[in-house]
């Protein structure tokens, strides 16, 4: 068996439907596993791959850690084998403490964030020296499947998290608000957030050709609409607004890395 998917949540299930998808992965060589028999049965049936026991994870090749960082102190010593590779996506737990509680010091780490379920994925990517080099190539071959990857150094992982991770939560609070603004001048709260993604939709795409500055200054015309919007922004500090959003969030999973470091 080439993988065992331990974490079949909204992440790991996104990477899964993704390589399933990319041909990456033969959905015969993909287990689930649970500790609960009934949960892994119709987790392996919703993904359409095979349900994995204890001994079955025992001879798994490659182990996917997909589940809560909070969950990892359990499921650890029930995952746990000399020969396997790991690759784990948690957030904030470090490839040497994953190396440590598995037995094994073949562990790449990897951090996407929820664009994975649209194949847009920004996945930060790192590995101890141990971890051979046709372990690395399949956890790429895994993310790029669902998006971009970077290679990165594991140090800067708090702040890939800070700003790739938790991003797609600031980008859903300003579609809000927008929706909020449409409300305010008129609109029903349908036509309003419909209006807001649509604007959000547009301008990431252009944005993919185009720096932000250059997109701005294409809307804001001398004296018009837009450049009155964009110094309401700045008046009431949107940008440092956004800034602090990506340095709080990078802060948080250092800390959240350093309390897992025991
Ligand atoms: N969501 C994101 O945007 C994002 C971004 C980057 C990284 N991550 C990382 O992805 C990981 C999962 O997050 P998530 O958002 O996908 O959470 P989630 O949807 O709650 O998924 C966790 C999954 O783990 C399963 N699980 C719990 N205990 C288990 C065990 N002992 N053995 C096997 N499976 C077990 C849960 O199944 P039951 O519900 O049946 O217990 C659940 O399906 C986290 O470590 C997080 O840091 C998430």
């Amino acid at each position: 068996m080439k993988l065992a998917l331990v974490g079949a949540g909204k992440m790991g299930g996104a990477v899964l439907t993704g390589a399933l998808r990319a041909g990456v992965l033969d959905a015969a060589e993909v287990g689930i596993y649970h500790p609960d028999e009934a949960r892994r049965t119709a987790l392996a049936a919703q993904y359409g791959v095979t349900p994995f026991t204890d001994d079955d994870i025992h001879a798994a090749e490659r182990v996917l850690i997909a589940v809560k960082p909070q969950s990892f102190d359990e499921v650890a010593p029930l995952i746990a084998q000399r020969s396997a590779a790991y690759i784990s996506l948690m957030a904030g737990v470090s490839a040497e403490t994953i190396a440590r509680r598995v037995g094994s010091a073949r562990v790449v780490r990897a951090m996407p964030n929820l664009g994975a379920r649209v194949g847009l994925s920004a996945t930060a990517l790192a590995h101890l020296p141990q971890a051979e080099g046709e372990d690395v190539a399949f956890a790429e071959r895994l993310f790029c499947a669902v998006g971009t990857v970077y290679r990165i150094p594991e140090r800067l992982f708090d702040a890939f998290t800070g700003l790739a991770g938790s991003g797609p939560a600031f980008a859903a609070v300003f579609a809000e608000a927008l929706a909020d603004g449409g409300v305010r001048v008129g609109f029903s709260r349908e036509v309003a957030q419909g209006l807001a993604k649509q604007v959000l939709l547009a301008s990431a795409t252009l944005l993919g050709a185009e720096s932000p500055g250059n997109l701005k200054d294409e809307v804001a015309s001398a004296g018009g609409t837009a450049i009155a919007g964009v110094m309401a922004l700045e008046q009431h500090g949107l940008r440092y607004a956004a800034m602090q959003a990506v340095e709080m969030a990078a802060k948080r999973a250092a800390e959240l890395s350093r309390a897992d470091e025991r």
